[in-house]
């Protein structure tokens, strides 16, 4: 058990090399995730190591903030900051750089790389449009470990059951043994460099569009003012700054203004910044929330099999206030063949953000169901996401598989968030009802794999 005076020290610590704020309560995970170091140097517990931290060992130091940082992430985290992009912000920059044809685009938290790759794939959406253009998206993070994951842009399993549409894993993904690994094409896209948020921006030059998405509420209130004002100073008058679900500039900077009727995404609080027009964005938001909407009255009638929640997830203010919903059949978007097994009956699977990519396959039964996989979406909020699977069976409820909880997702105050579903094509039932949990605890904030619970 780590002494008071211990935890103080290495708080401390970290917060002034990091800016992440460890409240006394989190002594247990400050434990778990030191015991690993002070094993693997073969020191004999925390107090040792607390020693050797007191004694100035840089590395060291450098190790145990890593270890502090948690790096959960997933493509398309939270949709909406990408239909914003896809919708709002590109269409603004494609015009009003045209002159220079020259975007730059930071992710400011980048970790394992899957913000600054899905802005890469929906980029490559565009290529015709940008052609001749030079784009840079530059992914920092304080984690050294955790780029040299994102510079592999190798993924587990579940990584790429997170939010990517199957259409751009098919398209975009190569599976190596049981990882997938985004296209080198992809992955040139990006440039990666180590970044204190706590140090001077300046020598990264300037940014049209920030993504500082879920990190900025692990500071406290005068290192996020702090951090806000200096992303200011980066940013033309009609820069665009993305923030988690969690994180406002409300209250803690007058630098930066929402975007009227969105949520996470702001201007600059300057007279040059422009308006922009939502039209387009808008419409997509009331599809998908429609599409939502008639997925799970469908869903309902057609009496999807679902468990009950186990009571661990039932927890948390995401209980009532978000949830994700996808309709049967997306309406939008490329669909992607691919051939199957089966002989008979087809299953669209379309799961796009956005309604970017569908896949239809055929699939081993006629039902109109197909069986339902239902995963309660990494998210350690409440809800879960019913995703109509790909083995469709005859008849009209199929089976729910209920995954486990994940690790987690981003910190989503309460926000719903509407997808295009993966319902199988020939539905009639409409129970694709994909309802993700609520983004509004993000257990994965303190979550490393080994972390005690
Ligand atoms: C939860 S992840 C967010 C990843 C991504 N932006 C998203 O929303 O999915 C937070 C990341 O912030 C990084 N981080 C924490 N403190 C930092 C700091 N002072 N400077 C730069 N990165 C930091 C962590 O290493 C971690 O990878």
């Amino acid at each position: 058990m780590m002494k008071p005076d211990d935890f103080e020290f290495v708080s401390r610590l970290i917060k002034s090399k990091s800016g992440l704020v460890l409240s006394q309560d989190k002594t247990y995970l400050l434990e778990s995730r030191l015991m690993p170091i002070a094993r693997k140097r073969g020191l004999k517990d925390l107090t040792e190591l607390i020693g050797a931290l007191r004694g100035g060992d840089r590395n060291l130091v450098e190790e145990v903030v890593d270890a502090m940082t948690t790096n959960e992430s997933f493509f398309f985290r939270d949709t909406k900051p990408f239909d914003q992009f896809r919708h709002v912000v590109l269409p603004h920059m494609i015009k009003a750089r045209a002159p220079k044809k020259h975007l730059r685009i930071w992710c400011a938290a980048a970790s394992s790389g899957q913000e600054p790759y899905s802005l890469a794939m929906i980029l490559d959406e565009f290529k015709s449009q940008l052609a001749g253009w030079r784009i840079d998206i530059i992914g920092t993070d304080i984690s050294r470990e955790i780029l040299n994951k994102a510079r592999a842009g190798l993924y587990s399993q579940f990584e790429v059951q997170r939010g990517l549409p199957i259409g751009l894993l098919v398209k975009y993904f190569q599976k190596k043994e049981d990882q997938w690994q985004i296209s080198s094409d992809v992955r040139s896209k990006v440039q990666y460099k180590e970044f204190n948020l706590l140090e001077d921006f300046r020598p990264l030059g300037q940014f049209d569009v920030v993504y500082c998405r879920n990190v900025l509420i692990y500071f406290d209130q005068p290192t996020k003012s702090d951090v806000l004002a200096r992303i200011s100073a980066l940013m033309p008058d009609d820069g665009f700054l993305f923030l988690g679900g969690a994180e406002t500039v409300l209250g803690i900077s007058d630098k930066f203004k929402p975007l009227a009727r969105q949520r996470g995404i702001y201007q600059l609080n300057r007279p040059g910044a422009p308006d922009v027009d939502l039209t387009a964005l808008e419409k997509v938001q009331a599809g998908a929330a429609a599409g939502a909407a008639a997925g799970a009255a469908g869903g309902a009638a057609a009496g999807g099999l679902a468990f009950p929640k186990p009571k661990h997830m039932q927890t948390g203010a995401g209980a009532t206030a978000g949830s994700t919903a996808r309709p049967a059949v997306g309406t939008t978007g490329t669909a992607t063949t691919r051939p199957g097994t089966a002989t008979s009956g087809t299953q669209a699977t379309q799961r796009p953000l956005g309604g970017t990519s569908s896949t239809t396959r055929p699939t081993t039964g006629t039902g109109t169901t197909g069986s339902a996989f239902s995963r309660p979406s990494g998210s350690t909020g409440t809800g879960s996401t019913t995703r109509p699977g790909t083995t469709g069976t005859t008849g009209t409820t199929g089976s729910t598989y209920r995954r486990p909880l994940g690790t987690g997702t981003g910190a989503g105050a309460g926000g719903t968030t509407q997808r295009p579903g993966t319902t199988g094509s020939s539905n009639t039932s409409g129970s694709s009802g994909t309802t993700r949990p609520s983004t509004t605890f993000d257990r994965s904030r303190f979550g490393k794999p080994d972390d005690k619970k």
